[in-house]
């Protein structure tokens, strides 16, 4: 038995009322809150929390870690439902490309892109990749983050896309925080199928499918849908075939076209819909009453100087809108959610509490973790942020590019201890 309190909190942030699994709309801009509070956990699980004015005391102080949480908030830890965090090599002389003028389109077409990244990776074994990814990873834990979604999509072959799925486990398997997986076969036309796009869809939908919901090997199953990448009936194709066996479906859609992609997903009840750059009326309408959750990926935009997702549209249209790093080698090399919170208050027009919820409690949802992940709720998994004395709620997405985490917990345990655990 494993059992530690936080008390003295100056507030714990996120204490939404059990049962809730995601905010919606105005709601959005609701953060409940108790200041002066106090938190107890046991075998990871949140197990009780309060004021400290009705605090009843502890008998037992046998095995119990205290935190001592004067002038600090505690948040529930970041969730980012949307990464490529499993990747061969960085791409940074298309950084230089880009600040030289070509677009992520002119990259793709001279070879550059996420046809360059598969290639980089089929040659590396599951060892490196493994390590690598780990160590990105352990780095997004430091900045908070305490659940993931990790998708393949730098394979583009049944071996390859089969050997990222297995590091994904094995990285389950090693790391503290929260996995979800998803396969992302269909990110890119491989050059074995230049000629043959059925052939390559029809891989996906009977070979790679089958075997890695046989294996276990992912929760979700995802589509780029975008000019030059997969159509829409495409992307159908793979989300049935993926309903057939079991994974719901996230997909990229409108990053640079509208092609009628968010309909289509909300009718086919995908889990999530990201990107979300260009949207047309028809767009946010099939959103606005759907369950289907808008993930926004600033850090992509402000990376790529690509348009910002029309979020207040979108919480206006009464939607869940969540938030993630999209973390990957060619458009966001970033994985730190502080930066994605600062990017969504100050060019998405968020308000720090939407933002907040976004990242946390309706990023938890958009891996279908809404109800063991995401708000300080009795009976959740005690993964929180505590951070450093700092003025105001505000103050955090305000204060940018500064760390203003002091200790990381991972169901009840600490994977960043800092002073307030002295
Ligand atoms: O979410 N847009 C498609 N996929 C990734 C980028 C992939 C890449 O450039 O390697 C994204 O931005
Ligand atoms: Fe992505």
């Amino acid at each position: 038995m494993s059992r530690l309190l936080i008390k003295n909190a100056k507030a714990l942030v996120g204490t939404h009322a059990p049962g809730t699994t995601r905010v919606a709309g105005a709601a959005m801009a609701q953060l409940p809150m108790i200041e002066q509070g106090w938190l107890l956990a046991r075998d990871g699980r949140i197990e009780a929390l309060g004021t400290m004015a009705d605090w009843p005391g502890i008998t037992d102080w046998n095995d119990l870690t205290v935190i001592d949480a004067s002038g600090r908030y505690v948040l529930p830890g970041w969730c980012d439902p949307h990464t490529h965090t499993v990747f061969a090599a960085p791409r940074d002389g298309e950084f230089v490309d880009r600040i030289k003028g070509l677009s992520y389109q002119d990259i793709a077409a001279k070879g550059g892109g996420i046809l360059n990244s598969a290639l980089r990776l089929r040659d590396m074994s599951e060892e490196d990749l493994f390590v690598q990814a780990k160590s990105r990873l352990e780095e997004m834990m430091r900045q908070g983050t305490v659940a993931v979604e990790i998708k393949s999509g730098y394979g583009l072959s049944l071996e390859s896309e089969m050997k990222i799925l297995r590091v994904v486990r094995q990285l389950r398997d090693a790391l503290p925080l929260r996995i979800k997986a998803t396969l992302l076969a269909a990110h890119a036309l491989p050059p074995e199928f230049a000629q043959d796009r059925a052939g390559y869809v029809r891989m996906i939908t009977d070979e790679l499918i089958p075997q890695v919901a046989a294996e276990g090997l992912a929760d979700f199953v995802d589509v780029f849908c975008e000019a030059d990448y997969f159509t829409v009936d495409e992307m159908i194709q793979v989300l049935v075939a993926g309903a057939v066996h079991g994974l719901h479906a996230k997909v990229h859609v409108n990053q640079f076209t509208s092609l009628g992609a968010i309909p289509a997903a909300v009718k086919a009840g995908a889990l999530s819909v990201d990107h979300l750059e260009v949207m047309e009326p028809a767009d946010i309408s099939a959103l606005s009453g759907s369950s289907t959750i808008p993930t926004l990926l600033p850090s992509c935009s402000f990376f790529l100087r690509i348009p910002y997702a029309p979020a207040r549209a979108l919480i206006d249209a009464g939607t869940a809108v969540a938030l993630a790093s999209d973390h990957n080698p060619g458009s966001t090399p970033s994985g730190n959610m502080n930066l994605v919170l600062s990017l969504a208050c100050i060019q998405l027009r968020m308000l720090p509490e939407e933002a907040v919820n976004a990242a946390t409690l309706n990023a938890a949802a958009a891996m279908d973790m809404g109800h063991e992940l995401g708000s300080l709720t009795v009976g959740k998994r005690a993964s929180c942020i505590i951070t450093k004395e700092v003025p105001s709620l505000a103050y955090l997405p305000y204060a940018f590019g500064s760390d203003h985490i002091d200790t990381v917990i991972i169901d009840g345990e600490p994977v960043r201890a800092g002073a307030a655990l002295a």
